[in-house]
């Protein structure tokens, strides 16, 4: 049965049938990580959350378990090499399953190329690219088990298009994402696992990287708003909650192997 804040209780919209599913969700004490959980718990899913920080990521569950959400939180290092399968075995060892994973956890070393290091593109990597694939590798057995499951990357725009300069490492490691996630959704789709990206635009939230722009430099910010993105307003963390939170439901059986831009038209891409 659906949590007593979930928005379909009354009955009047799309039941996403993810009411008591398991869903563990990287990075998830703010920003795009946490708005994802938000969205999965507003449609009944029980939560595993994880963050380094263990206050600011306790502060997150006890809002999730406010909206009516079970939610066990773990604080762990992704990128460390076994703090993300210690995450998916938490979550699977509190809920008994897990049905949904959700790789958020992502960052940036801005540079031009020539001056980046061999220990900025690792440290990256870690990041943005093995603390998902660690963490589906987890998973994958107790998808199985569950009959099926859904994954879901979070890459960005600059996976799908180029980025610009001083991006070098951004865009290639989530431009690795969705390449990975194309083969592994065509190795599990007989075993009714889906498998995802999302790219999303320019989302701005209190204390994220484009907020602490526009604060930092407003007029610039106005002028990029003008030049890049067509809606004239940054995305909303809750506008990929939302998304995520359909990609992971059985709403999506027929996307499989898909990058879904959720950018407002930023992207120029094709494909
Ligand atoms: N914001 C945007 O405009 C935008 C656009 C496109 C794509 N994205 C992608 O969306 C994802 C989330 O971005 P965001 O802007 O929401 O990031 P953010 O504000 O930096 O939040 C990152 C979250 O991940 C946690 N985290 C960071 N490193 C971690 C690690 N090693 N292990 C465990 N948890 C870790 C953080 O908590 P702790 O610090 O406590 O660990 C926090 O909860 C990233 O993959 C990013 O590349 C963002």
């Amino acid at each position: 049965m659906a949590p007593s804040g979930s928005r379909h209780s009354a009955g009047k919209f799309m039941d996403l049938k993810l009411a008591g599913k398991v869903a563990a969700v990287t990075g998830a004490s703010r920003g795009l990580g946490f708005a994802i959980a938000r969205s999965l718990a507003e449609e009944g899913a029980k939560l595993a959350v994880c963050a380094r920080d263990a206050a600011g990521l306790e502060v997150a569950a006890e809002s999730l378990r406010n909206a009516g959400a079970e939610v066990v939180a773990v604080p762990v290092d992704v990128a460390s090499p076994s703090g993300a399968t210690t995450f998916v075995e938490a979550a699977a060892e509190r809920f008994g399953a897990l049905h949904v994973l959700v790789n958020n956890v992502g960052g940036n070393r801005r540079g031009r190329f020539e001056e980046t290091t061999d220990e900025d593109w690792l440290d990256v990597i870690q990041l943005n690219v093995l603390s998902g694939l660690r963490a589906c590798r987890a998973a994958v057995p107790l998808m199985r088990e569950a009959g099926g499951g859904s994954i879901v990357f979070v890459s960005s725009v600059f996976g799908r298009e180029k980025g610009g300069p001083g991006l070098s490492i951004y865009n290639a490691t989530k431009s690795a994402l969705i390449s990975a996630a194309g083969i592994m959704a065509l190795e599990l789709a007989p075993e009714g696992i889906r498998v995802n990206c999302v790219a999303p635009g320019s989302i701005r939230f209190e204390g994220g990287s484009w907020d602490k722009r526009v604060k930092a430099d407003p007029e610039g910010m106005k002028a990029f708003v003008a030049v890049n993105l067509p809606l004239g307003r940054f995305g909303r963390a809750r506008e990929v909650g939302d998304v995520v939170a359909f990609l992971a439901s059985e709403r999506a059986s027929l996307i499989t192997g898909a990058c879904i831009a959720v950018d407002g038209a930023q992207g120029k891409s094709l494909v």
